[in-house]
């Protein structure tokens, strides 16, 4: 919010591409043709004035330096509105004629609040003198852009964006050969699609035939192709806005080199690559934003040459190597964003960063800096947010340096090694709204706080933090504060919450060793989305009203304490929309059922009852919960079956069940599984794809968080809620007193990466059908009864780390020559009728003569198999996130 702010103060209006011409301050004299007011009067009737209201449509992307995109800086009023017959139209607001002819040249209504579907037949196009038309920020009630604009053949300035249009983008537009600049920029919708489309076909006509294109803003506008390879040819171009259009393929290098081009703005074309050239001294370039892209290679030393530069905006791209040092050279920078690639090496912040004296934004998370942090940056004093985090910074920071930064707002240095003093300041420092200081050694609540009166967004985890939280602690940000998160210090003593904190949405203090119960006065925080009190020696019951919060609680928290009694029943509030989606009360002593009410959280994504005591047949009513993505019932005391033949079975998203020790019994049948959508996908085995689909689905969203909340996005997410959300799917029903045969129809499980279901009764013979789970990474069968042979189809599970078949009556001999061959005895051992080279029973006939080889790995399996291992597979750089409503936090890093 703040960040956006600033972009927005910090950049004046620019009004070279769009047009912003007020009305001109035309003579007296009748000018305008009779059949131009006739025109202009009939295009007034064509819509209605109401104020258009933007706030559920989305600039998905990162407005990171783009004050270009935003509805609320400007002046709106219905401009049309006191357009008067009796007056000459040239004098009409928003109308500019040519006083020779009298005839309209410009029709300037962007934010005029018109409203309504945009009349194919409009008498808009009875003008045809006009050179250039502005009607963006209006509201065409998700009209079509009518073809008729593409019969305006001359008009070199055409400016419709963020209208409400929606649809395909007419071909006709195209026929525009005379643009000079063009925006059909758009928002987004909720499922993050883009309002327009364009297809490929007319992206490449229309950049054919226009020529002469100095401006050209299609941003969001969905054309999900390559550039086009014309683009190479225009040449006056200036300026280039094609932000989360989904882009892909590679950017055409020489673009940078247009000597007139001075905004490329490509943000979220996550398939878009590209490489930065070799930057020429005559280069325009004055804004770069690349954040979210594929763009990759090195940040070339003559970026230095580019000495207007002003936004250099590279967050989240795939740049390596070193940052140039020609970048603290660049004085005119007033944003610098450099976080979250793939920097090598190590970056010392140089002394000379204080010549960046402009710089409003500087963003150096995730770039492998190291050293001190050097005094220079107190006298950046235009600053208004630094993110310094997840670096190596060392050293101690006296927190007076930060004093003469007046303008100073947003802070993060977390997850450095520095130990922030936050003694001795005798200054004023300035007034903080988001302050993250996790990691930063504080051994106390920091005194200054007091004073932070502004303070809205408070983040001091993993510090060391010791004793009972002080009374004045809650005073602070003015009782204003809406994010909290003290996790993992050394607090103690019972929780004792003021009711005053009404704006609080984030609360999280697990971690810490508080006792007592959990304090009524939460009931008042009545904003509350995020409820963290795990792992913490919380007694007492689950209160009542805590399952009537769930109609705001998107994410409660309470693993790990000592809480006893049941389940609260989960209200809704009498609300359609409980909000509630990720539940996680395992490692307590609950006993009783599972509540039936939690049916009403129709949004529930995860559910944890593991290691608890409840005692209950299996909830087949949460199979209603379509949105529901994990089920833990672990270690509890559920019983009887798991199946009924008159009860419906099938999770559509389910991705992680573990039912393990638990008293459930019963077979399954042949067809148990067929009905569990998500599972049964045919898996994405493209690596690249499945970084790009966690990039999408979640960092789009990413960036909204970004706007609305910074540290919020800065916290990232907890291993917990990670492994959570990992795009992996596991069934582990192992522990209980399943019989039967194991049901064939667990071959449709094509993206099962973790089988678990050992320590049961299941009898019959291993299914071949297992041979199709080619994801498979984890199988245990083990302590069973089951007979007969191991099918050869599983030599072709390639990606098998973990295999155990032991303690069963298994017979014949171990396919050899495939994956299967790369285990050992262990995994094979208690099956008197097994044979093969890992055992002492050695087949007689056999061909097998590969060398057996066991490896390393042996001991590593022998250890058990462990999510580690599932997460590792996707390692660095994939994507998760969780969204709590409209906030998405994620992030990009590794985590092993
Ligand atoms: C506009 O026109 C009026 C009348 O001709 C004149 O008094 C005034 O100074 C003009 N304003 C500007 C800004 O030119
Ligand atoms: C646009 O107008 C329609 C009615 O035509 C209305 O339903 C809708 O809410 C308006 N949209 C915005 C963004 O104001
Ligand atoms: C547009 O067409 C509608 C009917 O389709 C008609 O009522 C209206 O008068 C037409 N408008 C103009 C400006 O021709
Ligand atoms: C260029 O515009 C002309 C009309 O001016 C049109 O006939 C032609 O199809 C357009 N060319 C392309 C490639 O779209
Ligand atoms: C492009 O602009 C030039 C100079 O402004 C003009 O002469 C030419 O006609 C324009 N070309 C087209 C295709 O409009
Ligand atoms: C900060 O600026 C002052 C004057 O503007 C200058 O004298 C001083 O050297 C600068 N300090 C650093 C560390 O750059
Ligand atoms: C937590 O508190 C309990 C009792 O209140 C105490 O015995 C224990 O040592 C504390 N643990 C830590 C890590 O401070
Ligand atoms: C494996 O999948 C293929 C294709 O879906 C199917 O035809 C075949 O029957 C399956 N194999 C087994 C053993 O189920
Ligand atoms: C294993 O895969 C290979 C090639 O993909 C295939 O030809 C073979 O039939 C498969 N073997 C079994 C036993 O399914």
């Amino acid at each position: 919010m703040f960040y956006l702010m600033t972009l927005i103060l910090s950049v004046s209006r620019c009004c070279s591409y769009v047009s912003c011409s007020k009305h001109s301050n035309v003579s007296t004299i009748s000018s305008c043709l009779p059949d131009q007011t006739t025109a202009l009067l009939q295009l007034k009737q064509e819509f209605a004035f109401v104020k258009p209201d933007f706030s559920g449509y989305y600039y998905r992307c990162p407005l990171v330096g783009n004050s270009h995109y935003n509805a609320d800086i400007y002046e709106s009023y219905p401009k049309m509105k006191f357009w008067k017959e009796e007056k000459d139209c040239c004098s009409w607001d928003g109308v500019t004629c040519n006083m020779k002819t009298g005839r309209v040249v410009a029709l300037d209504l962007a934010y005029s609040w018109l409203q309504g579907p945009f009349p194919s037949n409009s008498s808009l196009f009875k003008l045809h003198g006009l050179r250039r038309i502005n009607m963006a920020y209006n509201n065409f009630s998700f009209s079509l852009i009518p073809s008729d604009f593409g019969r305006l053949s001359k008009l070199p300035h055409l400016d419709l964006s963020f209208s409400m249009f929606s649809g395909l983008i007419p071909s006709e537009i195209s026929f525009l050969t005379n643009l000079v600049s063009l925006d059909l920029s758009c928002f987004k919708n909720y499922y993050a699609s883009g309002l327009l489309h364009l297809r490929k076909i007319d992206f490449a006509n229309l950049i054919q035939n226009g020529t002469n294109l100095s401006a050209l803003h299609l941003h969001q506008v969905d054309i999900s192709s390559s550039l086009p390879e014309s683009l190479a040819n225009l040449s006056s171009l200036t300026s280039l806005r094609l932000g989360g259009c989904d882009l892909h393929g590679k950017f055409p290098e020489n673009i940078f080199q247009f000597p007139k081009l001075e905004v490329i703005y490509l943000p979220c074309n996550y398939f878009l690559t590209g490489f930065l050239p070799q930057f020429q001294p005559s280069s325009s370039l004055k804004k770069l934003t690349l954040d979210y892209t594929n763009f990759s290679g090195i940040l070339p030393n003559s970026i230095g040459y580019l000495k207007s530069m002003s936004h250099l905006i590279l967050r989240n791209c795939h740049f390596v190597g070193t940052i140039p040092s020609s970048i603290w050279n660049l004085s005119e920078l007033t944003f610098l964003d450099l976080s979250w690639n793939d920097f090598t090496g190590h970056h010392q912040l140089p002394s000379t960063l204080g010549n960046l004296a402009k710089l409003t934004v500087l963003s150096l998370r995730s770039s492998q800096l190291i050293g001190e942090i050097p005094f220079s940056l107190r006298n950046l004093t235009q600053l208004n947010y630094i993110d310094l985090s997840d670096n190596n910074l060392s050293g101690i920071i006296e927190f007076g340096y930060f004093s003469r930064l007046s303008n100073l707002q947003i802070l993060s240095l977390s997850s450095n090694s520095l130990s922030v003093t936050t003694t001795n300041i005798n200054s004023e420092l300035p007034k903080f709204a988001i302050l993250v200081l996790a990691s930063c050694n504080l051994s106390e609540f920091p005194e200054f706080l007091k004073t932070q009166d502004q303070l809205r967004e408070l983040d001091l985890s993993f510090n060391r933090i010791k004793g009972e939280i002080p009374k004045w602690f809650w005073g602070i940000g003015n009782n204003k504060l809406e994010l909290l998160d003290l996790r993992w210090n050394e607090l103690h003593g019972s929780l004792i919450v003021p009711p005053l904190l009404t704006s609080m949405f984030y609360f999280r203090i697990s971690g810490n060793n508080l006792t007592g119960r959990i304090h009524p006065s939460f009931r008042k925080w009545t904003s509350f989305k995020v409820l963290d009190l795990s792992k913490n020696h919380f007694d007492g019951t689950i209160p009542q009203w805590l399952g009537r919060l769930a109609g705001s609680l998107e994410f409660l928290n309470l693993k790990e304490n000592n809480l006893q009694g049941s389940i609260p029943l989960i209200s809704t509030n009498g609300s359609m929309h409980n909000m509630m989606r990720i539940l996680d009360l395992s490692h307590n002593q609950l006993r009783g059922k599972v509540p039936q009410s939690l049916i009403n959280c129709s949004k529930l994504q995860v559910v944890n009852l593991g290691h608890n005591q409840i005692s209950d047949t299996f909830p087949f009513w949460l199979q209603n919960l379509s949105e529901l993505q994990i089920l833990v019932l672990r270690s509890n005391n559920f019983f009887g079956p798991i199946w009924h033949p008159h009860k419906y079975l099938g999770f559509v998203n389910l991705s992680i069940i573990d039912l393990s020790f638990n008293h459930f019994s019963g077979s399954l049948p042949s067809e148990y599984f067929r009905n569990w959508g998500y599972m049964s996908k045919a898996p994405d085995r493209n690596k690249s794809d499945m970084a790009s689909f966690g990039k999408s689905q979640v960092e789009s969203n990413y960036s909204f968080a970004y706007m609305y909340s910074t540290s919020m996005m800065s916290k990232g997410l907890d291993m917990e809620l990670m492994t959570a959300l990992m795009i992996f799917t596991s069934i582990d029903l192992s522990n209980n007193k399943f019989d039967g045969e194991i049901p064939s129809s667990v071959g449709d499980l094509r993206s099962l990466i973790v089988l678990n279901l050992s320590s049961n009764s299941f009898t019959g013979t291993i299914p071949s059908s297992l041979g199709n789970l080619t994801e498979l990474e984890s199988l245990d069968l083990s302590k069973n009864k089951l007979i007969g042979g191991i099918p050869q189809q599983l030599e072709n599970l390639t990606f098998l780390e973990y295999l155990n078949m032991s303690q069963n009556q298994l017979t014949g001999p171990i396919p050899q020559g495939g994956q299967l061959e790369t285990f050992s005895y262990s995994s094979f051992e208690g099956n008197p009728g097994l044979c093969g080279l890992q055992l002492s029973k050695k087949c007689e006939n056999t061909d097998a003569t590969i060398s057996f080889h066991s490896k390393e790995e042996e001991s590593e399996s022998e250890n058990g198999f462990t999510w580690k291992v599932v997460v590792l597979r996707y390692g660095c750089g994939l994507v998760v996130g969780i969204i709590f409503g409209h906030v998405t936090l994620s992030r990009r890093s590794c985590w092993f």
